[in-house]
Formats: structure tokens, C-alpha cells, sequence
């Protein structure tokens, strides 16, 4: 019954490459494994990917290399999956916005860029270890970087969610019902 059960859920398709953006904190990660688990689609988070194939932390790489290699390094990582025609769920380290390259690359009209909005406060209750993320040192500061973000997270996304009061399902439905919206979520036939 259950096997049939889970043969009968709608398995869906994305005819783009969806990246989702935001303030650390603001529930990426977990919103596209959550799409990714209900929709049947793939996703991937930049960071892990990056931590798996420099084979070290996010922390350690700040540590070790500086946060401008991190940059280049992130600056390829999303090329390369902006450029892929796999039509994957992706979520980006918060600091995606810093480079304006990587504002172009999300905007080009092959990608559909979620912001997912969040406050620095509200963030600072959601991360449970503030040691893995080497830029959110204190809260002033991180109310600080969250709000001279904001403007470059507007201009990479096509559509903005607010994520205050909203827990993951909550925020994933919201992106689900926008990404069928546009017809970039679809349900598969037959
Ligand atoms: C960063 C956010 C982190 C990670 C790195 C830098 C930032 O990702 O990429 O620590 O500059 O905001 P999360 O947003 O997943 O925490």
C-alpha cells in the first residue's frame, strides 16, 4: 500500500535552473532539499558542493585562503550549474550577491532566482552554530551586512518571499506554488 502510495504522488519537472538567495539564515538549504523531497526534483547547495570539492569547510577555506578565493571559487561553482541544462533546485551561500557577475548570471533569463528574505535577528535564532558561518561574527555587525544586501538581492531575484513567522514547509510551499505559477514546475505526464 505504501509502495503504491508513493508510485501514485506526482513527480514534477523543472524546465529551468532554479537558485535560491538570501541572507544566511534565510532557510536555502533546507527549503530546496524540502521542494526537492515532495516535487521529486534535484537539488544541490552551492556550499556543500564547494566544501566537498576543496575537501574542507566553508570556515576552513576562509581561514586557510581568504574570502576572495571563496568568492572565485563560488563564482565558477555557480557558472557551472547556471550553465548546466540538468534543471536542478539550487540553493547559494548567502554571500552569492557580493559579486556582480554572479548578479548577472542570476538574472540571465535562463535561471529563475527566489529570494528567500529574511531579517538578521530572525536569522540569528534560526542558526544553531554560528562558527561555520566565518561572516556572522556578531549580531550588529550581521544587522549591518543583512541590510547593505538587500538591494543586490532584489536586483538578482525574480520574485521576492518573505520568510519572516514561516517555517520551512510554509516557505516551501510558497516558492512550489510560484514555481507553477510560471510554469517552471510542472507535473509530469503519462
Ligand atoms: C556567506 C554565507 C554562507 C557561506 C559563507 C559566506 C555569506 O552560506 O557561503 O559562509 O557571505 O553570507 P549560508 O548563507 O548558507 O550560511
Amino acid at each position: 500500500m505504501a509502495l503504491m502510495e508513493r508510485e501514485s504522488a506526482p513527480i514534477y519537472d523543472l524546465n529551468q535552473n532554479v537558485f535560491l538567495i538570501g541572507f544566511m539564515g534565510a532557510g536555502k538549504s533546507s527549503v530546496a532539499r524540502k521542494i526537492a523531497r515532495e516535487c521529486h526534483v534535484a537539488s544541490l547547495d552551492l556550499d556543500t558542493f564547494i566544501e566537498r570539492r576543496c575537501g574542507m569547510p566553508i570556515s576552513e577555506i576562509f581561514e586557510k585562503h581568504g574570502e576572495e578565493k571563496f568568492r572565485e571559487i563560488e563564482t565558477l561553482t555557480l557558472q557551472t550549474f547556471a550553465d548546466s541544462d540538468e534543471h536542478i533546485i539550487i540553493s547559494c551561500g548567502g554571500g552569492i550577491v557580493c559579486r556582480e557577475r554572479n548578479i548577472e548570471i542570476l538574472k540571465n533569463t535562463k535561471n529563475y532566482t527566489v529570494h528567500l528574505k529574511t531579517d538578521a535577528d530572525t536569522a540569528a535564532r534560526r542558526i544553531s552554530d554560528i562558527s561555520t558561518r566565518p561572516l556572522f561574527n556578531d549580531l550588529e555587525s550581521a544587522r549591518a551586512r543583512c541590510l547593505s544586501r538587500m538591494p543586490a538581492y532584489e536586483e538578482a531575484a525574480d520574485v521576492t518571499i518573505d520568510t519572516k513567522g514561516l517555517g520551512v514547509y510554509a516557505v516551501s510551499q510558497q516558492v512550489i506554488y510560484q514555481l507553477k505559477g510560471e510554469g517552471i514546475l510542472c507535473q509530469r505526464r503519462g
